[in-house]
């Protein structure tokens, strides 16, 4: 798929922006604080409805409009999947609340119809490449999970949905764990609670299972070539609650083992997850949490065994993230059909010659790349000779 059209309104430093979108390769150069990330944000908020420089959404919105009472950011795609063209419009409504104090809102319109944001995310697919994303590899298991999740709701159709239910029951459940530790009562009520996140919670446990197999394939391939075969990645999913049986006098697996957990269904996964929650009640009771489900799941990242978030070197761990970025987008385009496009930030200046011409090579299938530099050295002359380029200047886009 590719973009055909952009407009923004009030986001970050763009107040106006309306601009066409060619296929294949736009160069976006600018200096610094011109607003080339925030291009960028915009088009992957309109894939995954959050950012990745963020977690408030309140800060995408301009923030001279954004002292007003009633402060709109608006987004606007236009864009073609496959044969057909659509229209994807985000609204970011900052709203009085009333104890002076403002509200975000968010809203969807796809094609015309205001819709729910688990309905649409996946229709406009985004992948982005920025050089803090090394924080996948290098931060705590959180940055992991959010980053499957962003990956796997686009991609697999009611995935973003079925988390939702399961993070509300988690809620839930870990409220009455808590009720339960404080006051005492009967246990029987998480019974219904139980029930609740262990069936949400199979369905993603089994989407991580196949989706990690998947991409560390594909992941494992493009870093044989990164590294010249030198070095063999791997991606090890290890899911809080294991479905697959440990093998007996075994507390922990050693990291390196390949554990092939894609024979498990989703019924065994959820009565295995079921019994085990029975298994650890009154240790959660005492401790007033939900210890066990995909909330507390990790992935982790080896090359040759060793595993890169403890003891990986700076350029190893943007040789796994490289890789790993050019799998998601091979992995997106196998489930969905559609190549989502590429979103990269600056990063040429973070790889050496060899794997800079890699990755721009890997280009040449691709039906569209948004690029930001701050020098257009960086690029083979063929390159730039054959990209769009323009020049971003603060807050707008000159062709
Ligand atoms: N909510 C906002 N409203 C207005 N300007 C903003 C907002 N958030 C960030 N900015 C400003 O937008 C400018 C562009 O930032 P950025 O996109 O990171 O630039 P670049 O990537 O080109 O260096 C910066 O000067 C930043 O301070
Ligand atoms: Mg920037």
């Amino acid at each position: 798929m590719y973009l055909t059209h952009l407009s923004l309104t009030n986001f970050r430093n763009f107040t106006r922006l309306d601009m066409d979108i060619p296929r294949r390769v736009v160069l976006l150069v600018g200096s610094n604080a011109t607003g080339k990330t925030s291009l960028l944000e915009a088009v992957y908020f309109l894939a995954a409805f959050t950012s990745f420089q963020t977690h408030v959404d309140r800060q995408l919105v301009n923030f001279i409009e954004a002292k007003k009472p009633l402060a709109v950011g608006r987004l606007v795609a236009e864009y073609r999947r496959g044969p057909s063209a659509h229209r994807l419009e985000v609204r970011l409504i900052l709203e009085p609340t009333g104890v002076n104090g403002q509200r975000l809102r968010k809203e969807i319109i796809l094609d015309g119809n205001k819709r729910p944001l688990s309905d649409v995310i996946g229709h406009f697919n985004a992948v982005v490449f920025v050089p803090q994303m090394t924080q996948i590899v290098e931060s705590g298991p959180e940055e992991r999970r959010r980053y499957l999740n962003l990956a796997l709701a686009q991609t697999i159709p009611s995935y973003a949905q079925t988390l939702n239910e399961y993070t509300q029951a988690l809620t839930q459940r870990n409220a009455l764990l808590k009720l339960l530790n404080e006051r005492g009562g009967d246990q029987s009520q998480l019974a219904f609670w139980d029930e609740t996140i262990t069936r949400s919670g199979a369905s993603i446990i089994l989407a991580r299972i196949s989706a990690v197999q998947e991409i560390e394939k594909l992941a494992a391939r493009v870093h044989q070539t990164l590294t010249r075969r030198q070095e063999v990645l791997r991606l090890n999913y290890l899911p809080a609650y294991d479905p697959l049986p440990r093998p007996p006098r075994q507390i922990a697996m050693p990291l390196n083992t390949a554990v092939d957990r894609s024979m498990l269904t989703l019924e065994e996964i959820r009565q295995g997850f079921l019994r085990r929650l029975g298994q650890v009640r009154s240790e959660e009771i005492a401790r007033g949490v939900t210890t066990l489900g995909p909330h507390r799941d990790e992935l982790r990242f080896l090359a040759n065994g060793i595993d890169l978030s403890d003891y990986g070197s700076r350029g190893q761990v943007r040789t796994t993230l490289l890789a790993l970025k050019l799998a998601e987008i091979e992995w997106m385009k196998a489930r969905t059909g559609q190549w989502p496009v590429l979103l990269l930030d600056e990063v040429l200046a973070e790889l050496d010659t060899q794997r800079r011409a890699d990755l721009l090579a890997y280009l040449e299938n691709i039906e569209q790349a948004l690029f930001t530099t701050t020098d257009l050295k960086l690029f083979t002359p063929e390159f730039v000779e054959r990209a769009t380029k323009w020049e971003v200047h603060a807050g707008e886009v000159r062709h």
